[in-house]
């Protein structure tokens, strides 16, 4: 277990600058299997899922090669072996290996994924795809076992606007005979991001980013050059740091629309924001106004900055409410934050928030990834020592979260017990 301690209090002053996405990473490290040529994959982070990833990938003889901040991968000795449950249990994404090995060898088998526990996560979209483009999928006990003879285009619809089966099943139709139309797909930016390496790999995609995507089946892909897109969720969890305790904190190398939501709650509470073509500065400020936030799909409010928003709700003049439409268990870090002087109360999926409190450093867990970071920016603001322990669940996400932090003036140790 690694555990962070955090001495609170200080401002931070400089800048951070963000790194390449984790979610379109998780996918797109999966999806370059598709060829048996090489591809280079630049801004990788460096995160504790890249690693998991790129196990998986060595489990099934792919090679890879990793020098600052890009990945070589080389999938032409691969093997279709069954991945081991441990690999496949360290993360969600580890699925996405589902919808590109079905894409390549027509038949895939593989253990239920693990990743964070915020709610059922079930996957049925995913495996109904698939048998839309013609694969029986059969489920024994931790595994499912999804085959076809000939993968087929189809027209799908989605009942919710999952961003894992909008991903998967684009990864599984590329290969395909003909044309496969899915609608009512997520339109996150990671979505885009996806399509548009498989496209650099010779796929032939359109609409990613609208709620139709449409995929002309090609029968090979090729090598390519591909660039992860910065990271809006890293992002955003720094600007609400900044928000907390910036003097002033600039937070470099963004997509600054991709964060437009987040951007417009802090405009709504008063905060202080200079927002740029790439780059956003934002100082501390006292008299923040309350407001309500609902987390939804792609363009909405993102439940990933959920839990960290929270934490700067505690800092706002009043009643603030968070409504979490997207996982049933998101509120994990309600209690710690309540530990450490927040005063929190969730009824129905809603969070209430009474503002402003007086947050001291205490003990606290790292439930989740977006709830370890929560209780980082709670820690940075709070008085005195918050110790965090499961901290490995924050480096999941967060690359070189205590060197960037402490760059700008933070106090952070991190050790393994
Ligand atoms: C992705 O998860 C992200 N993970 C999550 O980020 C993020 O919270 C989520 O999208 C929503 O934005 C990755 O990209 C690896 P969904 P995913 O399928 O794809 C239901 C983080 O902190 N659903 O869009 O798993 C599901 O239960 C992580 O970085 C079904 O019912 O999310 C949920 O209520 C956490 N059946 C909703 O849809 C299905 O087959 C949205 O899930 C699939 C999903």
């Amino acid at each position: 277990m690694k555990i962070m301690e955090v001495e609170g209090g200080h401002k931070l002053s400089g800048t951070i600058r963000v790194s390449g996405a984790k979610n379109a990473t998780v996918a797109i490290i999966p999806a370059a299997i598709l060829t048996d040529e090489e591809v280079t994959i630049c801004n990788i982070p460096e995160i504790t899922d890249t690693d998991a990833l790129c196990d998986i990938l060595h489990e099934l003889n792919v090679k890879t090669s990793r020098a600052s901040g890009s990945l070589v991968i080389d999938a032409k000795d691969m093997k279709n072996t069954e991945i081991a449950e441990v690999h496949s249990k360290k993360l969600r994404a580890s699925y996405y290996f589902m919808g590109a090995l079905l894409g390549r060898y027509k038949k895939v088998s593989m253990f239920f994924p693990g990743g964070c526990s915020i709610g059922a996560r079930p996957i049925d979209l995913h495996l109904k795809g698939f048998e839309a483009l013609g694969a029986k999928v059969t489920k024994s006990k931790n595994k499912y076992t999804v085959e076809a003879d000939e993968l087929k285009g189809a027209n799908i619809y989605l009942d919710i606007a999952s961003v894992g089966a909008t991903i998967n099943i684009m990864l599984a139709a590329v290969l395909a005979t003909g044309t496969t139309v899915i609608d009512n797909v997520a339109k996150e930016p990671e979505i885009v991001n996806v399509a548009t390496f498989l496209n650099n790999m010779g796929a032939k995609i359109t609409g990613a980013g609208t709620s139709t995507i449409k995929i002309v089946g090609v029968k090979k892909l090729h090598k390519c050059f591909h660039e992860i897109i910065p990271d809006r969720i890293e992002a955003g969890t720094y600007l609400i740091i900044g928000a907390l305790c910036g003097n002033p904190l600039r937070i470099d190398n963004i997509i600054p629309e991709h964060l437009d939501p987040l951007i417009s709650k802090l405009e709504e509470m008063g905060a202080e924001l200079e927002v740029g073509t790439d780059y956003v500065v934002v100082n501390q400020k006292d008299d923040l106004k309350p407001v309500t936030i609902k987390t939804a799909v792609y363009p909405g409010f993102a439940t990933d900055l959920q839990q960290p928003f929270t934490v700067l709700l505690t800092q706002a003049n009043g009643t603030s409410k968070v409504v979490e439409t997207i996982w049933e268990n998101r509120f994990m870090h309600v209690p710690y934050l309540n530990e450490l002087g927040a005063d929190i109360t969730v009824k129905n999926q809603t969070a209430t928030i009474q503002g402003p409190s007086n947050l001291v450093g205490t003990q606290v867990v790292a439930t989740d990834l977006r709830a370890g970071a929560a209780m980082v920016a709670a820690a940075l603001k709070a008085t005195g020592k918050t110790t965090i322990t499961n901290a490995e669940h924050i480096l999941r996400g967060y690359e070189q979260i205590k060197e960037k932090l402490e760059a700008v003036g933070a106090k952070i140790n991190l050790k393994d017990i």
